[in-house]
Formats: structure tokens, sequence, C-alpha cells
């Protein structure tokens, strides 16, 4: 299984990764990139605080962790809502299964 998304930070670049078991979604798709912060996921403070790492679902977001309480505030205003498919990459993990 797999799940597709978007960089909103790097010009909605679009990724599409397999999903691995309780894993971050920025570290399955960083880990292919020497640059990542420019050919990858960009990000800051991987702590749901400074909104860089913002990705927008595509596909297979039935296979992500529900979102934390900070991430639920960290996307809860403006045009990346939680509710429109945005998750923070530092912040959502795959299932466990
Ligand atoms: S890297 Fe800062 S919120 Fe994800």
């Amino acid at each position: 299984m797999f799940i597709s998304i978007t960089a909103y930070n790097n010009d909605q670049k679009a990724f599409q990764v397999p999903c691995e078991p309780d894993r971050l979604i920025l570290d399955v798709v960083n880990e292919h990139y020497s640059d990542p912060k420019r050919e990858g996921i960009p990000f800051i403070c991987k702590k749901g605080v400074c909104r860089s790492c913002v990705v927008h679902v595509l596909e297979g977001a039935e296979q992500l962790v529900p979102p934390s309480p900070l991430e639920q505030r960290a996307l809860q205003v403006g045009k990346t809502t939680i509710a429109l498919g945005y998750r923070l990459a530092c912040m959502t993990r795959f299932k466990k299964e």
C-alpha cells in the first residue's frame, strides 16, 4: 500500500511512498534525498510548531494515525486544515497495522 502526498512548502512537489508501519511520513520521504529540505518535505522544528512540513494527503489517508491534539491545533486555521486533507509530516505516523 502507498500514500500519495504533495509538499505544501515545496511547490506542491508530489511523492508516492510505501506505507511503513509506525514511521513518520517525514522520515519515509526524506530518507531518499541528500538535501531533504530542498528536494523532499521541508522541515525546521520537527515538533509540530513551524508548519514547514505541511503535506496534502491525496490518497491513503486511512493508512495514517489520527491527528494528535497538537497537530489539530497547528492545522486549525487557514487553507491547510485537517478537514481538507492536510497533515504535518513530522507528526504523522503510519498505522502500526
Ligand atoms: S517540522 Fe515544524 S511542524 Fe513539522
